[in-house]
Order: C-alpha cells, then structure tokens, then sequence
C-alpha cells in the first residue's frame, strides 16, 4: 500500500474555491440575529486637545439611535493597550491625542443611522501644540519607550581608524495595511452576561483578554471565534480589540446583538501602520568595501503609545546586518512619541527598516569605491565558520546564502544583463534601466520569548473522520491547509478526512499572536503531537486487542495494519471507541533553544533563519519619474516546503506587497496632523499591473531545515517581503547612471515618481 504524500505538496488552499465564489464565510458575510444593532464612533478632529464638552445629545435625539457610550460607560478598564501599559484608551478620556482618535460610540438601529448620528456631536476642544513628525519627537525627547544600545566590539574605535568613512541618512516611510477586508467585529450576548465575539483578529486569545477586562469579568465569560481574516498583515495583531471591545459593551449594557463595521477611511485614520523610519550611519571599510566599523542611529515614528513599538523597533534592531557581519557595531533605537495613530505591526515587523538601512549602506560603499554593490554584498556575507557572530552575539550556523546566492546569480543571469543594461542606457537618455541583487535573512521566532508557545486539540470521531483545531488563525497565507496536511499525514489519511474549523478561545485558550511568519512551524508542532497522543492510543489498542507488536503497528493509506492484521482507520476508530479509548487529545510546543537578555543584548531570540535573494530590473521615465519592475528573479529558501504552491504565493505576495511600500505606498500627514491619504484615491498599493513583467520564483531545491521543524519547513510569511528591496537598490542605480553614475542618489522611500524626480533634478 502506497504512502499518502499530504506534506511537501502543492495543495491547493483549502478556501481557494470559496474566496472566488463568494462563500468564504467573513464576519460581515454571517446572517445577522433579528434583534442586531449596529454601531459607530466618533472621532477627533485635532490631534492634541483636551476636551472641554462634549454635548451627545443631539446624537441621543437622531431617530433610530438607541444610546451612545463614552469612556464613563466601559464598566471595566478603558484600556486597549496590548502590553498593559495604560497608555492606550479604547475612548478617549479628557485628553486627544491623535487626529482620528476614537472619543465616543452610538449604538443604532442601522448602520446608516450610527454613521449618520455620529456628526451630530458637538466637542469642543482646548487645543495643545502637538508632535507630528520623528525629529521634532527626538528633540523634545518625546518617547514611548526608553532608547536602547546594542553593540558588540568597539565601533568607535574602529570608526576612526578604517581607510574609508561615510555618514549618511535613509528615511523610511510607513505603509497602510489594506487589508482586503476592513476591521469588523459582531457580539453576541450569551446566558448569565457571557459574551461570544465574532471578529478578524490574528491574536483571539488577546481580544478575549481585553474584552474581557474592558467588561471587568473573568476571561472565562468571553468566548472569542476567528473563521478567518480577509488579510490583516501584522493590522490585526493587535488593532482588533478595541471595535471587539465596543460591540461587547453596548451588547452587555443592552443585552443585544451588536454590530461595527470600519469604513475604510476611518480603518486608515483609525488604525496603526508600519512605523516609518529615520535611519542615520556611520561607517568604516576598507578598499575592498569590507566593513570594518559601523554605527547605526533609528528612530521610528510609534505614534501615542507602545502597543507593539517595543517589539517592533528591537527586530529592526535585530535586522540592522541583513546578511553581513558587523564587527564593530553599535545600534541605537530611539522610539518616538507623537501625536499620530499608534503604529503597530505589519509584515517584516520593524526587520524590513533595519535592512534597508544596511543595504543603504553596502550601495554608498560600492558607489564611493566603484564597484558592483553585489561585489561588496558578497564580501561582507556572513562567513560559513568565521565571521559569523551577530551584533547580538548569536552564531549563524545554517548560513546558506553563500550557495543560494551564487545558483541566483546563475539563474537570474546577473552579470550579464548588467552588461545589457548599462549598453541600453548609453543609447537611451529617457528610459533608464537599473539592476540590482539583495539578499534576506530574518530570524525565525518571536523575539519575546514566552510568545513562542502554541497548542493544538484533535478529535477523532468514531467514522474515521477528523476535527482539527489549533490556536493560529488564517489570513489568508493557507496556514490551515498547511496544519491540516500535517494532521492527515500523521493519521495517513486522505486530507479531506481532516475538517478545518475555526479558531475559538473555547478550545485552545491563552494562545499567541499568529505573527512573526511561525504559524505553521508552532501550530504544526502542537497539531502533529495532538495526532501523536491519539495515535498511540490506537497502537495500544490494536497491540492488545490483536496480539501483535506495537512496533509493527503502521498506519499507511487510511488503513491500520500490523503483520497479518489489517482494518480501514474508519473501522479502527470506531472499534476503539467501542473498546472505550479516547479519540480526542490536545497537543502543546514550545520553540526550543531560545534565549536572549536584553541587558547585554546578548543570546539566541532565533531558533534559524529563512534565507533568500533577489534581483530585480527596473525601468524609469526620467520625463515623468514612474518606475516599474521589468523582471524580478526570487530564489528562497523554505526548508522542505510543507507545500509549495502556498509557499511561493507566499513570495509572490510578499515582494510584491515590499514593492509597493518601496515605491508606491505614500503616508502623509498635513501639519495639522490629518492623515491626507486615507483611501485609494490617495494612496496607491500594487495592482495586477504593477507585477513585474517576468516573474521568475523559485523555492530553493537545496533548502533543508537544520533545525528540528515541522518536517524540515521554514518560515515563509514575511521574509519575501524584505527581498523588495533590490528594488529600491535598482531605482538608485537608474537614477545614478542618468547622473553620470558616481554618487548614490539621496532616495528615501517610497521612491514615488515625485521622489524620483527630485533626485534626478538634484532638487
Ligand atoms: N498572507 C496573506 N495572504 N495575508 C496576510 O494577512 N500576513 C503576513 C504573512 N502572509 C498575511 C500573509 C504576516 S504579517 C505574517 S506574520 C504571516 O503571514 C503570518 O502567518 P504564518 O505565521 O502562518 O506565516
Ligand atoms: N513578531 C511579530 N509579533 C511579535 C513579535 C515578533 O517578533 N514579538 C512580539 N510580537
Ligand atoms: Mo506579522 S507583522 O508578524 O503579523
């Protein structure tokens, strides 16, 4: 009897079918209940005041409303903060702090009415002088959290002594979500004042806690359940809570059914981004563009208050090497206090600033040497045995970029095309092309240790067929066919034995965040040792019951057999259940090895690294500064892939997401502090269009995961996304050669046709 191979396959994902024939089922899609009132906030309109009055009653007076809620009416903490810090109020109590800042809620018949209502506030404001960029945060000292250092060697020393100094600054901008599907979230009261929230949240267990907390109840009064997300891309990691929160309280305080649905120009003013970047350097190499000192400066834009900056400023941190060894090192991160909305997580988490940071570097190197950038790439690689320390004095001991590299300068036929390029530009003063190769490593684990848990529970019915529940969500990144073909696998049964349900607080509790790219590697785990527990409580029975050896028990193509007994895992089930065996069992993982003390910045925050590299050609109109990708070569390595063709949309959609935030993506306040690019019209992200022309993505054959995962896999979230950054390199080579080719142009991102043409216009 052959194997069934449900790992290592291109399984198609388990929703495909459903997304594009409308029954996926999301928040909003679900039957409302008869009785279902929906709601809506307020805003502010300034971005630092306090509040003076705030006269409701014409909201209360507008027919249909049923009531209005303000900070006095959350019966518990009005407190959304995800670390518990208080420094984040679901509505605002006296004090606003950002434009768009939530300061009341109305409950309504319709959505229509709430909206409608919602204008007839009356607020009137003492306004204060407010912080609405990085450099006026860091010279009021204005912070969130306290700077940090990380160093390793002495950078100043080494500075002051290299052959070559270069200084300089890259600012990198923030990016909006776009999550397909907006913030939305339904409650349900439930018998003795429990509460079942519906909602799109990559973090369940979070918004049980907070929900529960805003309503000062037990964390067991609040049931939370997640089908899945229309993308959420690190804008649900923790920015669900507080619309969960608003619907629970107007649900308990009316025992009602209650509804909010984001408005996309609210979610964009409303909810947090990635947090932009203003990155300073210094640093010393020697004649080859070796580096032989560095000292890099960040500080980020958080907004109002932590929420996940922390975290966030630390991996970009963590992420100031990309893929080079840094000796002589120090990296300090200030994170900055302002008057805008609380940024927060979005996929790379503070990593795809870090590197570009260095990669910055490594082209104003090759540029003031002259020498290719991927010459100077390639000599400050991580070594193999030497060179091999991060700046947080962790040894790299999976390092397969050396070999990736060179099969991606074959495949892509790198030196070559720079050949073409360069003949191309010499005769075409408009259309300017740029080349340009990067590398990505990122490391794999949350960097708050106590974050990598996960736990799984597996139900067997006495037909063979399977319940499968783990504590990670779906987002549309196919973590649950992914979990689901590690179950099958496990039992040896046809995938579609294996019934994907939602995530629910109910079965798994006290679950982390389906964050930092490790759904599949921790959920997996937990899901297989769950499978684990039930299958050897078959192998018992079946070593009892029929006398054979529990070493020969196999479980291989939806059979059971052991030397001349035989029986269909269907007919198994049952008769375990009949011999009163339990079909259910929970499994539990926690990621091994990892360890870091922030004090000495020190220790191993990764269990590995997902490697990959890029090398992208581009075009740009030097009448009209537009730039687009005429061919994009990805080789990534993800282990032994759990299944590929989830993983290279993976990589398509990460690189392609990276490219619009490096060129297209443009975050925008006015001096008073409005968020001007609150909808499509205003802010562009990638489109079918913007796909480059060819396309060539590749997992790498090679790929193995020295470590112990989940059947060898890697990570593939959000790594891809960090690979965009040859895009960026390549737009300053084009602009460069259109220069005359010395200097390397002062292009921040996003590298906007405007940003374009001010770089070639030296403006
Ligand atoms: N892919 C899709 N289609 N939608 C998403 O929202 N989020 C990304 C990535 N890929 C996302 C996605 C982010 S930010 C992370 S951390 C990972 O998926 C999370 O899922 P995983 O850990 O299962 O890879
Ligand atoms: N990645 C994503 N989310 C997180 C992390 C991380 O490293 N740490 C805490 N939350
Ligand atoms: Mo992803 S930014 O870790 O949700």
């Amino acid at each position: 009897m052959p194997k069934i191979r449900n790992v290592h396959s291109s399984i198609t994902h388990d929703s495909a079918r459903k997304h594009v024939s409308g029954k996926a089922h999301y928040v909003d899609d679900l039957p409302e209940p008869s009785n279902l009132l929906h709601c809506y906030f307020g805003t502010s309109d300034v971005a630092h005041a306090r509040i003076l009055s705030m006269d409701l009653s014409a909201v209360e007076q507008y027919p249909g409303v049923v009531r209005t809620m303000t900070a006095r009416d959350i019966p518990g903490d009005n407190e959304v903060s995800p670390a518990h810090n208080f420094d984040e109020p679901v509505l605002a109590n006296d004090l606003v702090q950002f434009a768009g800042q939530p300061l009341f809620a109305v409950l309504a018949e319709s959505r229509a009415i709430a909206r409608q209502a919602v204008k007839l506030a009356k607020i009137e404001y003492e306004k204060l002088p407010p912080i609405l960029d990085i450099e006026t945060a860091l010279d009021r000292k204005s912070f969130v959290i306290d700077p940090q250092v990380m160093r390793q060697g002495d950078s100043r020393a080494a500075l002051s002594t290299s052959p070559n100094r270069l200084q300089g600054k890259i600012f990198t901008g923030g990016q909006e979500h776009f999550y397909l599907e907006g913030q939305v979230s339904m409650s349900l009261p439930q018998e003795d004042g429990d509460i079942l929230v519906l909602t799109s949240s990559q973090h369940p267990s979070e918004v049980q806690h907070l929900v529960a907390r805003s309503l000062g109840k037990p964390i067991n009064a609040v049931n939370v359940e997640v089908r899945r997300m229309g993308g959420a891309f690190g804008g649900k990691e923790t920015q669900a809570a507080q619309w969960a929160i608003i619907t629970a309280v107007f649900a308990n305080l009316t025992d009602r059914p209650v509804k909010l649905r984001l408005d996309r120009d609210d979610d964009m003013r409303s909810t947090g981004k990635r947090h932009d970047f203003l990155i300073h350097y210094d640093v010393g190499f020697d004649d080859e563009g070796r580096i032989l000192g560095i000292e890099f400066e960040h500080a980020l834009r958080c907004g109002i208050s932590a929420d996940l900056s922390g975290p966030i400023a630390d991996r970009a941190m963590f992420h100031s090497d990309n893929a080079y060894y840094l000796s002589n090192v120090t990296v300090t991160s200030h994170r900055c206090k302002t008057n805008t909305v609380s940024n927060t997580a979005f996929r790379g988490f503070g990593g795809p600033q870090g590197m570009v940071g260095i990669e910055r570097v490594i082209d104003a190197i090759a540029y003031r040497l002259g020498k290719d950038p991927l010459e100077v790439r390639e000599i400050n690689l991580y070594g193999l045995k030497e060179r091999n320390v991060t700046p947080y004095k962790m040894t790299v001991k999976d390092n397969v970029l050396h070999s990736l590299v060179a099969d991606l300068k074959e495949s892509s036929d790198y030196t070559q095309r720079r050949r073409q390029i360069d003949a191309f530009n010499r005769n075409s003063p408009v259309i300017r092309r740029g080349i340009a190769f990067t590398p990505a490593k990122f490391g794999i684990s949350f960097t708050t240790a106590f974050l990598n848990q996960a736990a799984a529970l597996v139900h067997v019915y006495k037909d063979g067929s399977v319940h499968l529940n783990h504590g990670g969500t779906e987002m549309g990144q196919g973590l649950m066919i992914k979990i689901a073909q590690i179950v099958a696998d496990e039992f040896q049964v046809d995938l579609d034995k294996v019934k994907i349900t939602a995530t629910n607080t109910g079965k798994v509790p006290n679950t982390s965040a389906t964050a930092a790219s490790s759904g599949t590697d921790m959920n997996g785990m937990a899901a297989r040792a769950a499978a684990r527990k039930i299958k050897k409580r078959l192998i018992s029975f079946v070593s009892k019951e029929f006398s054979v050896d529990k070493s020969d028990v196999r479980f291989i193509n939806n059979h059971v057999e052991a030397g001349e007994f035989e029986m269909s895992f269907a007919e198994l089930a049952e008769q375990a259940w009949m011999g009163r065996i339990s079909l259910s069992a929970t499994g539990f993982y926690r990621t091994p090895k990892i360890h870091y003390d922030p004090e000495t910045s020190s220790g191993r925050p990764f269990l590995y690294f997902a490697y990959g590299a890029a090398v992208s050609e581009v075009e740009i109109d030097c009448l009209t500064g537009e730039s687009r990708i005429i061919r994009a070569d990805i080789l990534y390595d993800a282990g032994k892939s759990v299944n590929p063709a989830i993983d290279i949309g993976q990589i398509e959609g990460g690189f392609v997401q990276g490219a619009g935030w490096l060129t297209s993506e443009e975050i925008w306040w006015d001096t008073e502090g409005h968020l001007r690019t609150h909808a499509p019209s205003t802010y562009k992200i990638p489109t079918c269009g913007d796909i480059p022309e060819i396309f060539n993505v590749q997992i790498w054959q090679k790929g193995r995961n020295r470590e112990k995962t989940i059947h060898r896999s890697k990570a593939v979230g959000e790594p891809p996304l960090m690979l965009a950054i040859s895009v960026h390199s390549a737009i300053n080579q084009a602009i460069a050669g259109k220069l005359g080719g010395e200097t390397l142009p002062a292009l921040d991102t996003p590298a906007t046709p405007e940003a374009i043409l001010n770089c070639l216009s030296g403006a």
